[in-house]
């Protein structure tokens, strides 16, 4: 009945999102209805000349009565915060088994990086029905991803990693768009996500360039850039080994604890010298200017593929 009213569903999110939004404009419509008629029988009864007993009304208003509409005003404010909480929430846990695709946003178009290396831009293959986790950061200004069909949409920051999940329920493609104002082109900052069958997704998959993957390129950067020198074990300068740390805490000066996530190792490298690693010397210049987003990706891709097990130092398998 609704279907027609409402922009094509096209995710698990887009049915929940919606269910939310006609439960909310169905409740206040009934109580705008209640209120609206309430308010039309009295104008109407006790209008000038009409003979009705005016007098004032008896204390009939119980505690019962009081009681009664505060508790089921009370649990219809609760039930809705929970409702919509709940779906909160789980648009912001993508399962562990979710296919990640990097995003990086930029004037005025939206790169995108398989797991497998495979690139495209302004386009995002993805399989019905499996989870897709994105991993998005900004190489200029604030953008935001944004799916209409999926009702999915995240501000992609500078300098930040957001993340986002979908479930895309059926094949076909979907508009993509950019929806915070980013400048000259904004309105043309337009993509494309294109569902398939799981079949006709790894047949695509498997035909495009594959390029290195992520923590592969992230290694030959960490090499190249020279952070090898100082972070590799055997260095002189006696670096943190950054072997096993992924997602551990990291002991810092001041006895504070920093977790290694995306977010640290990227603050790590560009403002080395905010949170200094407890025992070591502030000595790691700033790579703010010499790193793009994209590549900082790579790293922490190479570092999360380094583990999490402390002293353990795990070799990358071949691409
Ligand atoms: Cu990017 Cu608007």
């Amino acid at each position: 009945m609704f279907g027609r009213l409402m922009p094509e569903t096209a995710s698990v999110q887009a049915v929940l999102t919606d269910r939310i939004f006609l439960g909310l404009t169905i409740a206040s419509a009934l109580i705008l209805a209640l209120v609206v008629g309430l308010i039309l029988v009295f104008a109407i009864r006790f209008r000038r000349g009409s003979r009705v007993d005016r007098h004032p009304l008896p204390d009939i208003v119980s505690r019962e009565f009081e009681i009664g509409w505060t508790a089921a005003t009370i649990f219809l404010f609760v039930f809705v915060f929970w409702w919509a909480a709940s779906a909160q929430i789980g648009a912001y846990s993508a399962p562990p088994n979710a296919i990640e695709i990097h995003v990086v946003a930029k004037q005025w178009m939206w790169k995108a990086q398989a797991s497998n290396g495979a690139r495209e831009i302004n386009e995002l293959h993805v399989p019905v029905n499996a989870p897709v986790k994105l991993i998005m950061t900004s190489q200029d200004v604030i953008h935001s991803f944004f799916v209409p069909a999926f009702r999915l949409k995240r501000d992609v920051l500078p300098d930040q990693q957001t993340e986002a999940w979908f479930q895309a329920t059926k094949t076909g493609t979907f508009h993509l768009l950019c929806t915070e104002y980013c400048g000259t082109d904004h309105a043309r900052m337009l993509g494309r996500v294109i569902v398939m069958e799981p079949e006709a997704y790894a047949r695509w998959l498997s035909a495009q360039p594959e390029g290195d993957d992520l923590a592969h390129q992230g290694e030959r950067l960490f090499s190249e850039r020279g952070c090898a020198g100082c972070h590799a074990p055997g260095s002189r300068v006696h670096a943190p080994s950054l072997a096993g740390i992924w997602e551990r805490p990291v002991p810092l000066e001041g006895d504070r604890f920093a977790t290694a996530d995306a977010g640290y190792i990227r603050d790590s490298i560009l403002q080395p010298g905010r949170d200094v690693v407890a025992g070591y010397a502030p000595v790691m210049p700033s790579y703010a200017g010499l790193l793009d987003d994209g590549e900082i990706q790579a790293i922490t891709a190479y570092i999360r593929a380094l583990g999490s097990e402390p002293g353990v130092v795990r070799e990358l398998g071949t691409p």
